[in-house]
Parts: C-alpha cells; structure tokens; sequence
C-alpha cells in the first residue's frame, strides 16, 4: 500500500489528508494488527515533528502496548498510571504541553516533550487509546485534539466488530 507523503501549510488540511488516508487503510483490512500497525505507519508519516504514535490496547483490565511507530516502550500500563492510564480513567483526551511538568508522566522516550492520547471508545466499549509524543514543547493544540479525536472516533468504529 503506498500512502503519499504529503505536507500541507494547515493543520486543517493534514487532519483532512490523514483521515482521508486512515480510512482507505481500514476499510483494507479486517485484521486487527494490520490495520492498527497501517494506521500508526500513517500518523507517523502525515504528523510532522513526532517522536512516537500508535496504540495501547485494554488487556485483562490494564493497557498494553500495541502496534506503533518508534522507539521501544514500556508494555503495560495500569489504569490511572500516567497519561495513557488517565485517559482511560477520564474517558477524557489528555494534552500535555511539557512532559517535564507532568507529575503522571511514564517516560519512555526521553526526547518526548509534549504528549496526546485519546481514548477509543465507541458505544460504551473502551478498546484503548491512541498515543501520540512529540521532542517539541506544545506541540499539539486544539486543531490537533479535534483532528485526531475524529481520527480516534474512526479507529474505534472499526475496531467495534474485529
Ligand atoms: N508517556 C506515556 C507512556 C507511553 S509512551 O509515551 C509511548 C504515559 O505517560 O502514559
């Protein structure tokens, strides 16, 4: 599968292209890990200035590391233990400016300097979270929540039946 790398002036037009993207990934596969490693290839390749994107996925209560881009990461996460745990606890996207400044924080890539994770979630079901790091500080802003909250909301309803 080629997916076009493509740079845009916008946020707006990169959460367009990205999803455009992410949804001729899943609709080719019905394989969980294939399509979940596709679509963390995309965000990797679409976000500019990221560091690690992908997945944790809710095992026997916790979360555990799923399909990703980059370097090795911690495989377990408890709920409520840092950002990723949070989010599950909150059902809440969880953005964080300065990774430094964040109590919660679990380190794995210590050029990490701002973090996203979205909750997927569909139908009451919580299948887990998207995760995404940056070396920048404040990296993500509402543009990205929004973006990527739609991105989560599409994952989620592909995840619902696999
Ligand atoms: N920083 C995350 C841990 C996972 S890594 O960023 C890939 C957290 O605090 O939950």
């Amino acid at each position: 599968m080629d997916i076009p790398y493509r740079a845009f002036e916008s946020k707006r037009e990169t959460y367009a292209y990205l999803l455009e993207q992410l949804r001729i990934i899943l609709a080719d596969t019905e394989d969980r890990t294939a399509g979940l490693a596709n679509a963390s290839s995309a965000l990797f390749l679409l976000l500019p200035r990221l560091n690690w994107a992908g997945f944790y996925l809710m095992k026997n209560g916790d979360l555990v590391l799923g399909p990703f881009q980059g370097k090795p990461a911690v495989s377990r996460i408890p709920v409520g233990s840092g950002v990723c745990g949070t989010a599950v606890l909150t059902k809440a996207t969880q953005l964080v400016e300065d990774v430094h400044a964040c109590e919660n924080h679990i380190a794995c890539d210590l050029n990490s300097r701002s973090e996203i994770v979205v909750p997927l979630e569909r139908g009451g079901r919580l299948f887990g979270v998207l995760d995404i790091d940056s070396p920048v500080k404040a990296r993500f802003d509402e543009e990205d929540r929004t973006g990527l909250e739609q991105a989560a909301e599409m994952i989620s309803k592909w995840l619902e039946d696999k």
